[in-house]
């Protein structure tokens, strides 16, 4: 019964949803703006870490963390799946205990609490130390983190620790980040299983440091109290000086979804950063399309600047025709997950009035996702 009530409180907030009572006001911030503000400021000049972190799921030493606003930090990865605690788990690995436990003092259980997993100890030894680790930023256990994947956002806590380096009984190592509870891939719609689940990338969490952002509550609340936060964590964000993309004067966007795809295509909304209200999905087979209808003042070469995602390891490139006649290749390179917008240009002949704008996949994945085409 307490079960059903706190699932029910848990749902994730969608960034589309049909369903008044989950969506946010329109003066909250939402989780597509406020991810957007958070990926602005994953820069260089922002990065916490000197040296890498590891990818919990691929190993790759490629992660990163990055002080996004005073005291939040955020970091891109993989999610690994913990099954320990006080919830039993088929799990070999499985563990009786968390680092951290809930306000009655009993391990959390991974079944029911969402919660991240950091490294234990600084892995280097040194001060100030090459990597992010917690105990320098102002946090502890329970620590507040909005967890975004897949066009969802949920709320979790600091929950346990990666192994510390001074055990050397297998490959865990305190510089890996990207694990987190079942409960935690359940709400984001990961799989969950502690032996074959996870993902590899696309997982951002942004921890917010400070005793005021340590979530209290027992294993049957938990859940429920960080989810009460996510709003709250949201609006602190703000909207992202990236969130609509800028329109130099004198161009005009035109939405993919106001066009058509061939058979298997279709227009969704379920990852994060689109304009309008949504974009084209093409379907995944060589010579599938998107045509985009366009309309241009006067006859003329025109710049068309396509914003598109491809979350994939390899680009998608796609040939692009004005009116039926073929103008040229695009590459569309990949873009680090299928929530980023990247965006492609190329010169056409472009009528006066109404044009159509194709883009023809031109490898069996198909073309990339495509949010709008952009004339200049
Ligand atoms: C995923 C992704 C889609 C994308 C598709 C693809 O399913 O969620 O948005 O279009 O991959 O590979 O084309």
């Amino acid at each position: 019964m307490a079960a059903a009530a706190a699932l029910a409180l848990a749902t994730p907030f969608a960034i589309k949803s049909a369903d008044a009572a989950t969506t946010p006001a329109a003066t909250s911030v939402t989780a597509a703006q406020a991810l957007a503000a958070v990926q602005a400021n994953m820069t260089t000049a922002n990065k916490v870490n000197s040296k890498p972190h590891i990818n919990t799921m691929t190993r790759a030493q490629n992660v990163n963390v990055y002080q996004v606003k005073p005291g939040v930090y955020a970091y891109t990865s993989g999610m690994a799946i913990d099954t320990d605690g006080s919830d039993s788990d088929p799990d070999p690995d499985h563990q009786g205990e968390t680092t951290w436990q809930d306000s009655n003092g009993k391990a959390l259980g991974a079944h029911h609490v969402p919660f991240y997993v950091l490294g234990d100890d600084c892995w280097d030894r040194t001060s100030p130390c090459p990597h992010f680790f917690y105990q320098d930023h102002n946090m502890t256990g329970r620590q507040f983190a909005l967890m975004f994947y897949n066009g969802k956002v949920i709320g979790s806590i600091f929950g346990d620790t990666q192994t510390a380096n001074n055990q050397t009984t297998s490959d865990n190592d305190s510089r890996e980040l990207g694990e987190a509870s079942v409960k935690a891939a359940q709400l984001l719609g990961i799989p969950s299983s502690g032996t074959t689940g996870g993902v590899d990338n696309g997982v951002t969490v942004v921890m917010f440091s400070g005793s005021s952002w340590v979530v209290s509550g027992t294993n049957a609340t938990l859940n429920d109290n960080a989810q009460a936060r996510v709003q709250q964590a949201l609006d602190s964000l703000g909207t992202g000086a990236s969130t609509p993309p800028t329109t130099p004067p004198g161009s005009t966007v035109f939405e993919a979804e106001t066009g058509t795809l061939s058979a298997g295509g279709t227009f969704d909304s379920n990852h994060l950063g689109f304009t309008g209200t949504g974009f084209a999905n093409p379907a995944n087979a060589a010579g599938a399309y998107v045509d985009i209808p366009v309309t241009a003042a006067a006859a003329g070469t025109k710049t068309l600047t396509f914003r598109y995602s491809d979350g994939t390891t390899v680009a998608r490139p796609a040939t692009i025709s004005v009116n039926g006649t073929s103008r040229g290749t695009l590459n569309f390179p990949i873009t680090a997950d299928w929530d980023t917008w990247s965006t492609a240009s190329i010169s056409v002949p472009l009528t006066a009035g109404a044009n159509t704008i194709r883009v023809t996949g031109t490898t069996a994945v198909g073309a990339a996702n495509i949010d709008s085409v952009t004339i200049s």
